[in-house]
């Protein structure tokens, strides 16, 4: 058997919408499948627009420096993620902070406190309170609350004591279609006033089902969310992203959605998505004599990649379906085997379970014992993903960790353990829509001869 970690869901009515490019001539940054995908993915997510890019770190890229990044300052970032939600920060000649994972794999919003509370201080006195500016409605509800706006150039005034360098934003990853814990992220954003950015990249699907952002998307929460289309995403355009603005500052404090600041709130992001098809098509001033008032980047999403994606926007939540339908699979094969553990999809939230870890218990080392290393671990799970790729079974590690790799070692990793024992300890099974019951059948049933050998 040949079993891939995750297949593109393509089917055959995207060579109607290719042949109609080539016949056309759309091929490139205009035509009517681009604005199509946007329409589909901002509706599904429920925010009034999105723009298409070439990919989820042009997006970040991109969205990181209209929430004001800039030389010299200092973004939060996790450590467990694929690279990409750390590089534009160095494009940006920003340097990442590295925070911690929780159990979720998502940033440890407690850690995040301690990092803000014992090592940042305020300076500049913009801490929002009730004497800085905030939103009309908010004032004239008389609900206390702590929001102010901000801009790229009134933004965050929190300053890290060691470096002295401002904490200008938070890149927060929903990684495998987990969400991280918003309502303490966003508490702490809104109170020290830094910008957050959704990595929302792997979890295009995923929404929160309780508490103060039930019902809101992966994405829609923080100043500006990202997604990604890449070949192993639960879309895929080949290579895309998209780039969303959603945030609702109103909401933090459970205020009526029908106060003066949902439509500040709608300003900015509109504002922030307007800038953001303005600097993805190379800031374009007069399309017939290409005057440029910014320097901007040549990141607009494709028709052709567009054109991969409109029919599979509409089947989104069948995939997320079958996604579940698969976990619950692997969850009933995998239960009698003790050296493994099939770890939960994260609970308060519909997550687009969009990869599946496998916690391999490792008796021969101790949990951080590979904490330096890079890669090559020789433990057990990765003596089990060997026998696994041996069968023809794509399985796959963790990413190593971003604080450990060459471009990031001198940074600030700020207690790190949990993302010490997920990295050598986890393993991702294959999980494509379209995986038979007899290929589950087949990894799971090597993963118990691995085990019943060893
Ligand atoms: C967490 C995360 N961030 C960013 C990206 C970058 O997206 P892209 O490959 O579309 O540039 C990816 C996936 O590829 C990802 O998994």
């Amino acid at each position: 058997m040949d079993i891939a970690l995750s297949k593109p869901n393509l089917d055959i009515e995207i060579v109607d919408h290719l042949r109609e490019c080539i016949e056309t001539g759309w091929v490139s940054t205009g035509g009517r499948f681009i604005e199509e995908f946007e329409h589909k993915i901002a509706d599904y997510v429920g925010v009034s627009n999105a723009v298409g890019c070439q990919s989820g770190t042009a997006g970040l890229h991109t969205a990181l420096r209209i929430l004001g990044v800039t030389a010299g300052d200092e973004v939060i970032v996790p450590t467990l993620t694929f690279i990409a939600a750390v590089n534009p920060v160095a494009y940006l000649e920003a340097t990442p902070v590295f925070m911690d994972c929780d159990a979720d794999f998502c940033m440890d919003a407690a850690k995040l406190r301690g990092f803000l509370e014992e090592e940042c201080e305020v300076r500049d006195a913009v801490i929002a309170t009730d004497s800085t500016k905030h939103c009309e409605g908010l004032k004239q509800s008389g609900i206390p609350h702590n929001h102010s706006d901000y801009t790229a150039e009134d933004g965050s005034r929190l300053y890290n004591k060691s470096t002295g360098k401002r904490i200008a934003a938070i890149v927060v990853v929903h990684v495998f279609g987990n969400i991280a814990d918003m309502e303490t992220i966003m508490n702490l954003a809104n109170l020290y006033n830094i910008p957050v950015l959704e990595d929302a990249t792997e979890a295009l699907g995923s929404y929160i089902t309780g508490g103060r952002y039930a019902g809101r998307y992966a994405g829609t929460i923080g100043d500006m969310g990202v997604y990604s289309f890449n070949a192993n995403k639960i879309i895929t355009t080949g290579g895309g992203g998209m780039i969303v603005a959603g945030k609702d500052r109103c909401s933090d404090e459970g205020v009526s959605l029908q106060s003066g600041c949902l439509a500040d709130a709608k300003t900015q992001n509109a504002q922030r998505i307007e800038r953001a098809r303005y600097l993805t098509t190379t800031a374009k001033d007069d399309g017939l004599y290409f005057r440029h008032d910014d320097i901007g980047y040549n990141y607009r999403m494709l028709n052709l990649q567009a054109a991969l994606g409109v029919s599979q926007a509409d089947r989104l939540d069948e995939f997320i379906t079958k996604k579940h339908g698969v976990y619950a699979r692997y969850a009933e094969l995998l239960s009698d085997i003790p050296e493994v553990t099939l770890l939960p999809l994260k609970s308060g939230i519909r997550s687009n379970a969009w990869f599946y870890c496998l916690y391999v218990a490792d008796a021969e080392r101790a949990t951080f014992a590979d904490k330096d290393l890079v890669g090559n671990t020789d433990n057990t799970r990765d003596k089990l993903m060997a026998h696994l790729i041996a069968q023809g079974i794509q399985a796959r590690p963790v990413w190593v960790l971003c604080h450990k790799q060459s471009a990031y070692t001198t940074f600030k990793a700020y207690d790190i353990t949990q993302a010490y024992d997920y990295e050598s300890n986890v393993l991702n099974l294959p999980c494509s829509t379209s995986i038979t019951d007899e290929e589950v059948r087949y990894v799971c049933d090597s993963i118990r001869s691995y085990f019943s050998h060893n």
